[in-house]
């Protein structure tokens, strides 16, 4: 049976909505962002963020159905992220959500943003121009390498709606740490595509950065943030007590790029070992990568180069906050016999955790 999914997503800086068929066909994905609106805070302001989602959520889902070519009478469900994220942000998707379920008699169904990043790799076929996906859906058992913003989590998903957290971090999530070393180098907000773009000019070795001490699965990175900060510091010949807002304008743009590289390779590294170890323990048929940071090219390569199996990787559009990962996990939760959400009393869920 075909079922076609609205999907929703409002967790944080971008508004997003996307037609999915069975959870595996891309119909369209329409990501609006606020993004450049916080670049000047150097951060996302949750009430600009939350204010910008109630402008252009309805034009947004209205722009996914007409590229997909699809009316309301067409879709069969709506899915939304209910949380983890902004509670300001989330409420925006989730009342908007539960509306048009009621106004069109759509069935609704709330899913966990961190789950649904595994669920852009069940994208297997994509008819919206410019979005190229893997052909090879994942298999079960799965290991799920998720690296995002907010969360950096190794999780062993068993079968659709059975999963296990292995670890997670501690601390700050790796997206978290690109974000706050392209603060210290003075380089433009959102932080991994350009750390990630400073480093493809840098050396990767030309600093030695530390990685942490903490159990086989789990996570930290404000260590390796923190070393980042007093290996700017040594490079321009200045204390522990020099601000590192004042570092990047005495750095050279060499110093910049052998800063940005080496620590975007021990960043790949430090993910890449520990999916290694989870990987020789539980034997998983395939591994994905998820999140933001599942764009960085360097993780990409690492970890081909480490695994035995060939890994898929989804388009980057489908790696940073969209809908059709919404959809998709929707869309497997339903087949999967899952209780839909009432659109009367669906609520946020700010710290869902997997
Ligand atoms: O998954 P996402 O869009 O939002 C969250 O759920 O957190 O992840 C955003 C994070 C940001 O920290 C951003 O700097 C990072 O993903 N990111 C990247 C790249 N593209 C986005 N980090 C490294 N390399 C990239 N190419
Ligand atoms: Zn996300």
């Amino acid at each position: 049976m075909v079922m076609i999914l609205l999907g929703i997503e409002s967790s944080c800086d971008e508004t997003a909505a996307a037609v999915v068929e069975n959870g595996t066909t891309l119909h369209s994905s329409v990501v609006a962002s606020s993004l450049a609106l916080h670049a000047r805070h150097g951060g996302v302001v949750p009430e600009i963020a939350a204010r910008s989602h109630i402008e252009v959520i309805l034009p947004v889902i209205q722009q996914a159905l007409d590229n997909a070519h699809y009316t309301w009478e067409q879709i069969d469900a709506i899915a939304v992220t209910m949380g983890p994220g902004l509670e300001g942000s989330l409420l925006i998707g989730v009342m908007t959500a539960r509306t048009l379920a009621i106004i069109h008699n759509k069935s609704l169904i709330g899913v966990n943003h961190v789950e649904a990043h595994v669920y852009a790799n069940f994208i297997s076929k994509s008819l919206f121009p410019g979005v190229t996906v893997s052909t090879k859906p994942p298999t079960f058992p799965l290991l799920a390498v998720i690296v995002s913003g907010g969360h950096t989590e190794l999780v062993l998903f068993h079968s659709h709606g059975t999963h296990q957290v292995l670890g997670q971090t501690l601390d700050d999530a790796v997206g978290e740490a690109f974000d706050k070393v392209a603060k210290m180098l003075g380089l433009p907000y959102p932080g991994g595509p350009s750390v990630s773009e400073a480093a493809k000019h840098g050396n990767p070795r030309a600093f030695s950065l530390p990685k942490p001490q903490v159990s086989p699965y789990d996570f930290s990175f404000s260590g390796l943030k923190t070393a980042v900060l007093r290996l700017a510091q040594a490079q321009v010949g200045e204390e522990y007590d020099f601000p590192s807002i004042k570092l990047a304008e005495r750095l050279s743009e060499a110093q910049k790029r052998n800063i940005a590289a080496s620590f975007e390779h021990t960043a790949a590294e430090i993910i890449v070992s520990k999916a290694k170890k989870a990987f020789d323990a539980y034997h998983p048929k395939s591994v994905v990568l998820a999140g933001g940071v599942a764009a960085n090219n360097e993780l990409r390569r690492q970890l081909i180069s480490t695994f035995d199996l060939p890994i898929a990787f989804t388009d980057p559009v489908l790696c940073t906050d969209n809908a059709a990962m919404v959809a998709s996990l929707g869309y497997f939760q339903i087949a999967d016999q899952q209780p839909l959400s009432d659109p009367f009393s669906l609520v946020v869920a700010p710290h869902l955790s997997l």
